[in-house]
Parts: structure tokens; C-alpha cells; sequence
């Protein structure tokens, strides 16, 4: 199959397309003909060596996290799926490896792709949705009537979790340059602040809830808008959320919750068109270092994503 991988850790020029073997799934996987895969920055913190995890690495490694394709075999004890399904998915923690025509994962982990989607579009908040339902929802328990600020409007996983913020009936401010002000406010933003223009705690306090997709100080300052009792959540500062500021509000660090059950939550708010799917910059597989160099600018709006097929 063809694939994009790696032989050592490094810049994007470190990634290769070329040929490697198919995967063979183990009992209870199943193999997907992969349609589509988004870049998460996890990709190139993956690709720079940054997890620790992967000091022993086993070169090739392939990156990429998330997936929508085509089940295409089947491993033993598989007996609510079939060949010909199209599915999506995360794979589970630990693992990479979306980057390729062909991969192997576990089946009770992925979902039927939603019809309404492209595999394109479903490939895009695959990952995405799974970390801002389980933030928003399952972690900081945003309520109907709160106010929420949301670091990093115009990111992929904040683009999906300012739509569902607004679905449960919370007010949304959110943080974007003014190239992305008319993006996300077309996601559902009540107010936009320009981070490049406006210092957020000047503009923003008494909020009940903050979810940080940027990270640095960004985070760290991030605990000044909370009211007393408030809650923050923290995606980009590594496994542990940053220590508070204030003794008067909490810090958490969503999990991602890699189950069928979670995915099909991600499918049903796309199906029930209270998501709609980001903006998207579509690369064929063979243009992976350029897709890295962008995402790893962290200056971009939606979700990049390889088309295969
Ligand atoms: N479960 C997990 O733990 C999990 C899952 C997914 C992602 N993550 C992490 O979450 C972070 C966000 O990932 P992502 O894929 O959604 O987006 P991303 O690729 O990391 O971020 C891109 C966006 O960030 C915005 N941005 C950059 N600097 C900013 C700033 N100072 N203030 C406000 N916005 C800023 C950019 O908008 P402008 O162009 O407007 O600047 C751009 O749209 C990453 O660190 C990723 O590793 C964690």
C-alpha cells in the first residue's frame, strides 16, 4: 500500500511517501480502506519525537490519528460490521497510523460514517468532535444559559466545539485573528476577540467556563476571565492542565473517549446538523510535508485533510 511515513524523527522533511505492506488485522480489528485522514497536530508533535512513548520507536511509523474509509476485511469475532461498511474513527490511544491506503483497528472503536458527510468532511471531526464533546460536555458540563470562552476559534477541534457550546445554549466568546473574525462568527460566536489586536482579559471576565485549545500563556492567563467557581479545560498543555492561578476554579484535562458509543455521539450532532463540518483544505496523500509545514504554523482555519480515494 502506499503510505506516508517516517525513518527518524525530525522537520516535515523527515516524511516519505512511498510503498510499505498491508496491514493484517488482528482478531477483533478490522481493516479500513482508508478514504480520507485529517492532520491533528498531534501528527507532527508525533513525527518531532515529542512522545516520550515513542523513544523505542519501531521505524517505519506511520502518522495520523484519525480515519473515514471503507471496511475492507475483517478480522476474527467481527460480527456487527461487514465488508463494503463505510466507517470512521479514531484509533486508539497510543497508536498512529491513518497516514496510508490501509489500516488496521479495533472495531468497537469506530462508527458508521454519517451518510450526510463526505469522507472528507467525516475524517475532519473525527478526532476533533470526540475531544470537544468529551470538553465541553463531559468535562467542564457546560450548561444552558452559561458563558463560555473558547481559545482558538478558528482550530479544528474549537470550530466544532463552539457549534456544540451553542447547541446545549451557552453564550460563546472566542479568541481568532481578523483574517478568521467572519469564520467563526459564522460558526455561532457571539463575540470574537482579535488576540493580535486585544489582550482577552481586558475584554472578557465573570465567564463560567473556559476551553483552551492554544496552550502557553494563553492557557496560563486564561484562568483571570473565570467567575469564582469557574471551570477550565486545557487541550494543548501537554497531559496535565496548568496549575491555577486562583484557588477559586478548577483546571481539568479532557480525556478522549475511544468508544463506538462516543463516535456515534460525534456522527449524530453532524446528522442532526447541529455541527456542520469545518473549513477544509483537501492534499492528496504525496503532499504530507506541506500539509505538516501549514499545520504546524498553527496558522490556519478548519481542518487539512488527505483525500485517498
Ligand atoms: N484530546 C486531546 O488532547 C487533543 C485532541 C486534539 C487536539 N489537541 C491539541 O489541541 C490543540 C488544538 O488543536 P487543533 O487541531 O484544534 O488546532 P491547531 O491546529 O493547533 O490550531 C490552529 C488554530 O489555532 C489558532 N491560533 C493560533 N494561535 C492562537 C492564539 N494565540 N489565539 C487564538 N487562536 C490561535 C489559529 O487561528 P488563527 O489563524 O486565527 O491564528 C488556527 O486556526 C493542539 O495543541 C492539539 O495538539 C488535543
Amino acid at each position: 500500500m502506499k503510505a506516508v511515513y517516517f525513518e527518524r524523527f525530525g522537520g516535515p522533511e523527515v516524511l516519505q511517501f512511498g510503498d510499505l505492506p498491508d496491514p493484517i488485522p488482528a482478531a477483533g480489528e478490522i481493516i479500513v480502506d482508508v478514504a480520507a485522514a485529517s492532520v491533528n497536530a498531534a501528527d507532527w508533535k508525533f513525527r518531532s519525537g515529542h512522545y516520550a512513548r515513542h523513544s523505542q520507536a519501531n521505524f517505519p511509523l506511520i502518522p495520523g490519528r484519525d480515519f473515514s474509509g471503507q471496511v475492507s476485511a475483517l478480522g476474527r469475532g467481527i460480527d456487527d460490521l461487514k465488508v463494503g461498511d463505510a466507517v470512521f474513527g479514531v484509533l486508539e490511544a497510543g497508536r498512529e497510523g491513518t497516514y496510508a491506503e490501509k489500516l488496521a483497528t479495533k472495531a468497537a472503536i469506530v462508527a458508521k460514517k454519517p451518510q450526510a458527510l463526505s469522507h472528507v468532511q467525516a475524517a475532519a471531526v473525527a478526532l476533533t468532535g470526540l475531544t470537544a464533546v468529551n470538553a465541553i460536555a463531559d468535562t467542564l458540563k457546560l450548561q444552558r444559559g452559561e458563558t463560555i470562552l473558547i481559545q482558538g476559534g478558528a482550530g479544528g477541534v474549537a470550530g466544532f466545539a463552539i457549534q456544540f457550546a451553542k447547541h446545549l445554549g451557552a453564550r460563546v466568546i472566542t479568541t481568532a485573528s481578523a483574517a478568521n473574525r467572519d469564520y467563526v462568527l459564522d460558526l455561532g460566536a457571539d463575540q470574537v476577540i482579535d488576540y493580535n489586536a486585544q489582550d482577552f482579559t481586558s475584554v472578557v471576565s465573570g465567564c463560567d467556563a473556559v476551553f483552551d485549545t492554544v496552550g502557553g500563556e494563553v492557557a496560563q492567563k486564561s484562568f483571570a476571565v473565570l467567575k469564582p467557581g469557574g471551570r477550565a479545560a486545557f487541550i494543548a498543555s501537554g497531559v496535565e492542565a496548568p496549575k491555577p492561578t486562583r484557588s477559586d476554579v478548577v483546571a481539568l484535562r479532557p480525556p478522549v473517549e475511544r468508544s463506538r458509543r462516543a463516535m456515534e455521539r460525534v456522527a449524530q450532532l453532524v446528522e442532526t446538523e447541529a455541527v456542520r463540518p469545518p473549513a477544509i483544505k483537501v492534499y492528496p496523500l504525496s503532499q504530507a510535508v506541506e500539509a505538516h509545514r501549514l499545520s504546524e504554523s498553527r496558522h490556519f482555519r478548519g481542518k487539512l485533510v488527505f483525500q485517498l480515494r
